[in-house]
């Protein structure tokens, strides 16, 4: 099972992390503020599922992405507790020295945000696959013995319950201890845990553990606002995204494009609206 662990006692987190791959923070939240956060997401989960309802489409799950923009709550309260940045630090944090004449230079730098979306997961939906959060970067794994070796991930994940969730409405799968696992090993029936949580609880993970959204066998939509980070080094030197217009870029070739990020050569690496950005700039150009 996933242990508990108050957020105001990060050391033991900490401790927990780096034995279990994953562990419920109690107290992370004030039940008013997941309220609050809910009904920041509400209108862009209600905007898409009336619109797959007039598309008759299935509702299955529904996201409000960009939510670290969109919850004010989320991101001025939540993410900026010193406790949960310093979990999330102790993993991410990455310090070196340069080469350079003086020798004297280090660098340090923290996690950044890579994604932050309300996952309004509906009813029927099914069980995700289980799988690691950092395939998106291509990591691979070998075996890490006993011990957790510090350094080693690439990216965690937060989620925070918008109901309480039990096995029923889909509560999280979670295999305790998988980020210490080698690539190719697999989970045994019965290895898989589900996280069940009341609201004002998180679930905090490494990228390297074993997990999925579980079925949501109720009638009732079950929401999960879930939060990413990365190493801060994983991004280019130069931010082509802030500078050029989408007018500009759709001027450029296909192949300039991918270059500069703009093209989604992986399933999910740097998506918009978890559309591929160059066909939100076709779909634009449709409607001018
Ligand atoms: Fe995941």
């Amino acid at each position: 099972m996933a242990r508990r662990v108050p957020l105001n006692n990060p050391t033991t987190a900490i401790k927990t992390i780096k034995e279990d791959g994953g562990v419920i923070l109690t107290g992370f939240s004030r039940r008013s503020d997941v309220e609050r956060v809910n009904d920041d997401a509400a209108p862009f989960i209600n905007a898409l599922v009336e619109d797959r309802a007039l598309r008759s489409l299935p509702r299955e799950t529904t996201r409000c992405t960009r939510l670290f923009g969109r919850s004010e709550t989320a991101r001025e309260v939540w993410l900026q507790q010193p406790a949960l940045l310093e979990i999330i630090n102790y993993f991410l944090r990455t310090v070196s020295i340069p080469y350079n004449d003086a020798g004297d230079f280090k660098l340090g730098t923290d996690a950044i945000l890579s994604a932050a979306a309300t996952l309004d997961v509906g009813p029927g939906v099914k069980a995700q696959d289980l799988h690691r959060d950092d395939f998106i970067w291509q990591q691979t794994h070998v075996n890490r013995a006993e011990e957790h070796t510090l350094g080693a991930d690439v990216c965690m994940g937060l989620l925070v319950p918008g109901v309480d969730t039990n096995v029923e409405n889909g509560a999280t799968l979670f295999v305790p201890s998988s980020h210490l696992w080698e690539h190719s090993r697999r989970p045994k029936h019965g290895e898989a845990v589900s996280v069940e949580m009341g609201v004002g609880e998180a679930f905090l993970f490494l990228g390297s553990t074993v997990h999925a959204g579980g079925a949501n066998t109720t009638t009732k939509p079950r929401p999960m606002h879930g939060f990413f980070y990365c190493r801060s080094y994983l991004r280019p030197e130069e931010n082509q995204h802030m500078w050029w217009t989408s007018k500009e870029v759709r001027q450029w070739s296909l192949a300039a494009q991918k270059q500069a990020g703009y093209v989604l050569d992986n399933p999910f690496l740097g998506h918009c609206n978890e559309e591929n950005p160059v066909d939100l700039f076709r779909a634009n150009d449709a409607h001018m």
